[in-house]
């Protein structure tokens, strides 16, 4: 045919039969996990300003949405509590019948082949918005993770199959193993938000969460965007402490990190397709500017090709559908 030697890769390519031959990477339902915030008041049901379509919702809109949500074949939901009162010490946070608990047990009963991980974190919960205990303006690492391990023990307590700490205090998967073994619970997997960064991606969610930091910001416990060695650090610690999963958040921007961890750890890898992601891409797909729904499955399958097993992601229930059309 023709003197010059090249390669034609286009072969593999001619129709979507070929392509979906040759498909090295698959994004399926098993591999979403929902969050969701669950709010204290009654009878609430109230979209987030900043994140249009996902909602604060009270104990029996929760039941209603769990229910979608299972109905579409997704087998897990993150779940984050917005308490009504705030203190310093994040007490509600550790309640036996806080936001968080009586949710975990509302849908285990109502739904209870659905997997429910619980965030375990403070920073919902503290009048100051930070992520520990707050003394003369630094987090507090040590006197913070007693607070945590009587969080996630009062989430085991209620029921919940998997405990998330996020709130990047040094010793927390250790400190939380203990308390779960000692407890009882030594079924119950962590899975840590190990490489977690001080990121302006997590905007929406301190509207949804209502966890914005009264004063400063997190950068004194969240990792440096810059940088990629301090995440193995940070990983290799969890990973040692018991973590059975490792978290890297926020996902887009981190894709290399989220590769290397891959590499680096054999455990399941979550990414987490954080809350500014979602907005950015739902602000555009808005006005019209961009196809929602082929931008978010190329997000995703971007995720699942940089090593994710599994992606939290706010447009879980969207994607359960689309992957039925
Ligand atoms: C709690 C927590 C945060 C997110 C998950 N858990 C917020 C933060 O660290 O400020 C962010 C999730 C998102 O942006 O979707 N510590």
């Amino acid at each position: 045919m023709n003197d010059l030697q090249f390669k034609r890769h286009r072969r593999l390519r001619v129709n979507e039969s070929m392509r979906s031959l040759v498909r090295e990477t698959h994004l399926q339902k098993e591999d979403l996990i929902y969050p969701v915030f669950v709010v204290e008041e009654e009878n609430v049901k109230k979209e987030i300003p900043s994140m249009p379509g996902i909602y604060q919702l009270s104990l029996d809109y929760l039941v209603e949405e769990m229910k979608e949500v299972e109905s579409l074949g997704i087998k897990s939901v993150l779940l984050f509590g917005v308490p009504n009162e705030k203190d310093e010490q994040g007490t509600g946070a550790f309640h036996d019948h806080g936001i968080v608990q009586e949710a975990i047990r509302v849908i285990k009963k109502e739904v209870p082949s659905l997997m429910v991980i619980a965030d375990t974190c403070l920073c919902e919960y503290t009048s100051h918005g930070h992520c520990g205990v707050l003394e003369n303006g630094y987090v507090q690492n040590d006197p913070s993770l007693n607070l945590l391990v009587d969080t996630a023990i009062s989430q085991a307590k209620a029921g919940a199959d998997i405990i998330a700490p996020s709130n990047m205090m040094d010793g927390f998967v250790a400190a939380i193993r203990k308390g779960l073994d000692e407890a009882g619970f030594e079924n119950i997997p962590i899975m840590s938000y190990a490489v977690k960064y001080a990121s302006a991606f997590y905007g929406p969610f301190r509207d949804a969460a209502q966890s914005t930091p009264q004063e400063g910001d997190r950068k004194a416990y969240q990792m440096d965007p810059a940088n990629r060695l301090e995440a193995f650090r940070e990983a290799d610690s969890d990973v040692e402490e018991g973590a059975d999963f490792l978290i890297v958040k926020p996902a887009l921007s981190y894709l290399d990190i989220m590769r290397e961890i891959r590499d680096r750890h054999p455990v399941p890898v979550v990414a987490y397709n954080v809350s500014g992601e979602y907005s950015l891409v739902k602000g555009a797909a808005q006005n019209g500017w961009v196809d929602e729904k082929a931008i978010v499955l190329e997000k995703l399958i971007s995720m699942k090709r940089a090593g994710a097993d599994l992606i939290m992601t706010y447009f879980a229930k969207d994607v359960a559908k689309w992957l039925d059309e």
